[in-house]
């Protein structure tokens, strides 16, 4: 199979679909591989890297979309990106279809077969292609609590960790799931006292069993949350209701009862958010300061860290991919029921229940096409 891999374009993204090490294994497995002009520079690997490891580079996205029979990337096609991509051609990436109608209609149009990283999963419930980037984002939260915590960001000017002979701050974590655990985890280690928030018993009795002493765990419920974040230095938002917006856990009454100069990282951002007073942000102005409260609510935080990010990403969806090269679309999601959870749009077919709903679309089950 011939496999591409464009330059993402999305503002500020600088991602890449395929490492080089994962060039060597395409091309291991005897397809070929056409890298555009510097696609991995943002992610710190040159043009060099890609070629070494077996890569052709083309000049432009255009060469690369119409040489390829499958599309490896990260962000969704953009408007530029649209009419590039060809009938039949396979796009593997995020698509995030429910949130753009226009998005949904182009891959419609374009005959593509789409398969959507944030839809394959396993068996177990779990989304292996979505839990890197929470992994990223819970763990760099602390970091940007910790930062935004100084006096010149509006923070109460407090060290997370403390040192001898002083207190270290208090953070909450509500959401004990990936994004939470990776908060948890790092934030105990600064030596930081956790408290864990979960509406899932069985989930704070295993988070119970393997954190840290410095960190404890509560049930999530209004009259804890009211109580808990009264004492809190930087609170973290880490809550999912799987397809549904984030409830609102915290009322924006409730930020005067918080201590002035706490800071909120809201990374349920972009599910809407898990404070009322939660708007989006980006990197380039990721705070604002409501009632005495720093916030940093930036929707796409892996963004910051693509070297981590890509690699992250890329360790998860490299094995998906060469099971797409090696045994065709058609076979490979036949053989991996992970894989067909995946498939969302397929010439010109809407077959992934949650975007039709969306939308008002005429909705086909997979099983029709895939038999
Ligand atoms: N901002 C970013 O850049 C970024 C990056 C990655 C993930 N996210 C978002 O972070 C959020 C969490 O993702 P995740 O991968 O950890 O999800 P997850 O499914 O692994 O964990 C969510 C947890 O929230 C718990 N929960 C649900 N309702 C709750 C409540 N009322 N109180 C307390 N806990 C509650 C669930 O029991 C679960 O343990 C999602 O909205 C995700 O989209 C944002």
């Amino acid at each position: 199979m011939i496999i591409g891999v464009p330059k993402e374009i999305k503002t500020k993204e600088n991602r890449v679909g395929l490492l080089p090490v994962g060039v060597s294994e395409l091309k291991k497995n005897g397809h070929t591989v056409y890298v555009e002009n510097n696609a991995g520079v943002g992610s710190g690997f040159n043009n060099d890297a890609y070629v070494k490891a077996g890569a052709e580079i083309l000049p432009t996205a255009r060469d690369v979309y119409s040489k390829a029979d499958m599309i490896i990337k990260v962000k969704e096609p953009i408007k530029p990106e649209y009419d590039l991509i060809k009938s039949n051609q396979v796009v593997f990436t995020y698509f995030h279809f429910a949130a753009d109608r226009q998005l949904t209609d182009a891959m419609i149009k374009n005959n593509c077969i789409a398969i959507a990283y944030e839809t394959v999963q396993r068996s177990d419930r779990k989304l292996p292609l979505l839990d890197p980037m929470s992994e990223v984002a819970g763990r760099m939260a602390v970091h940007a609590g910790a930062k935004y915590l100084e006096k010149t960001f509006g923070g109460r000017g407090l060290l997370l960790s403390g040192v001898p002979g002083t207190e270290p701050a208090t953070v909450v974590v509500i959401g004990g799931g990936v994004v939470g655990t990776n908060a948890a985890k790092i934030a105990a280690g600064f030596g930081a006292r956790v408290i864990m928030m979960d509406i899932d018993l069985y989930r704070l009795r295993y988070l119970d069993d393997i954190m840290p002493k410095n960190v404890t765990t509560m049930m999530s419920n209004s009259y804890n949350i009211a109580e808990v974040i009264k004492t809190a230095d930087l609170v973290i938002g880490a809550v999912l209701i799987p397809g549904a917006k984030a409830p609102h856990l915290i009322s924006k009454d409730q930020l005067k009862t918080m201590k002035p100069g706490a800071v909120i990282v809201d990374v349920a951002v972009d599910q809407g958010g898990c404070v009322e007073t939660t708007k989006p942000t980006t990197h380039e102005d990721p705070i604002y300061v409501v009632d005495n409260v720093v916030h940093y609510c930036v929707a796409n935080m892996p963004g910051a860290v693509p070297f981590t990010s890509t690699v992250a990403l890329t360790n998860a969806t490299l094995p998906y991919a060469v099971q797409l090269a090696n045994k065709g679309w058609e076979k490979a999601v036949k053989e991996n029921k992970e894989l067909l959870l995946g498939l969302n749009v397929i010439n010109g077919k809407v077959v992934y229940k949650g975007v039709a709903d969306a939308f008002g679309l005429p909705y086909v089950p997979v099983e029709s096409i895939v038999k």
